[in-house]
């Protein structure tokens, strides 16, 4: 199979195709720098800068995963802009090819598993969150709304169009884990605020499972959930942390120093949603790391 995939430089990304190229499969990436991102990917990965580059050899499956990334910068207006930007234009980019193979008679991909946030349904206190819940208002909601909705034209086509809102992503070198990793290994880490809000985490290698599902699997499409059975609160979170590393976490980081140093951003550590991956695990799909002691252990 020939995969297309954007943001495959990133986190993500790399696992995604380095699993591809194990599996024989043709792997192209769409990047703004192909040739600084090149030693990042498998040597057989095609670099290109556009996704319209790849119009003569037209991909049987998309994954879209690019974007500005979310706790880079302090969420200024034009840093807001930013983030929603890249994500409509990079799933825009991939419409419009699939739209150019339509007008030209080439075969289009069967499928495009397209990439969305926790953030879609914003903050949800401690309620149990499917993907059925009813977002609240805010401004991850709208990043994911409008990501998601740039690629909904693609079923027009006759694209087969799975979505999949990803929680925090564990694995070491990179995500989440890279900024938390060196106050916890000095016995500094804490939870964040209360530490009541809830942390949906989802193991890098299930996530990369869950997407090639997704792939493969030509009944599903829709919105999934993907992150593990089994979400915890930023409190268990750290320490469930601190145990592993064989620290203490006593710590804490209120709310008010966050709000402080990160503005509206702070959302993102203070708030949450204990988001079940009900439809994934409906259409039979097992997670190899489902509690977080489990990911955790793996992963240190
Ligand atoms: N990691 C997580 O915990 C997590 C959680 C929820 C959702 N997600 C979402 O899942 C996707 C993949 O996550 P990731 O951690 O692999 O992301 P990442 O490492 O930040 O990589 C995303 C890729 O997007 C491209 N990119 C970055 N800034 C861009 C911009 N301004 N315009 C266009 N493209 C840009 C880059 O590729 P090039 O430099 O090659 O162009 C980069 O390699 C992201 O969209 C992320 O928001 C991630």
């Amino acid at each position: 199979m020939r995969v297309l995939i954007t943001g495959g430089s990133g986190f993500v990304g790399q696992r995604l195709c380095q699993q591809l190229i194990e599996q024989g499969h043709e792997v192209q990436v769409v990047s703004r720098h192909p040739h600084k991102v090149r030693q990042r990917l498998p040597s057989g990965c095609d670099i290109r800068d556009s996704a319209q580059a790849f119009i003569q050899s037209p991909p049987d499956a998309m994954i879209n995963l690019a974007g500005e990334p979310i706790a880079a910068k302090r969420w200024s207006d034009e840093q807001k802009a930013k983030l929603i930007n890249s994500r409509k234009a990079a799933t825009q980019q991939l419409v419009a090819l699939c739209e150019q193979l339509q007008a030209n008679g080439q075969p289009l991909p069967k499928v495009m598993v397209s990439g969305s946030a926790m953030g879609y349904y914003g903050d949800q206190g401690s309620r149990e969150v499917s993907e059925d819940t009813a977002p609240n208002e805010e401004f991850a909601h709208r990043l994911c709304q409008q990501w998601e909705a740039a690629a909904q034209p693609i079923e027009a086509l006759g694209v087969r169009l799975a979505i999949v809102r990803i929680g925090l992503v564990l694995e070491t070198g990179g995500g989440s884990l890279q900024k938390m990793l060196p106050p916890f290994k000095l016995g500094l880490g804490g939870r964040f605020g209360s530490g009541e809000q809830f942390m949906p985490w989802i193991h890098r290698d299930d996530l990369v499972a869950a997407l090639l599902f997704l792939v493969h699997q030509n009944n599903l499409s829709g919105a999934f959930n993907a992150s593990a059975p089994h979400p915890v609160t930023n409190a268990v979170f750290t320490k469930t942390l601190a145990k592993q590393l064989n620290r203490s976490a006593i710590f804490p980081v209120p709310a008010f120093v966050l709000k402080a140093g990160f503005g509206e951003m702070s959302r993102l550590l203070l708030t949450g949603a204990d988001m079940r991956p009900e439809r994934l695990e409906a259409a039979g799909f097992t997670f190899q790391y489902p509690t977080l002691d489990k990911a955790l252990g793996a992963i240190l």
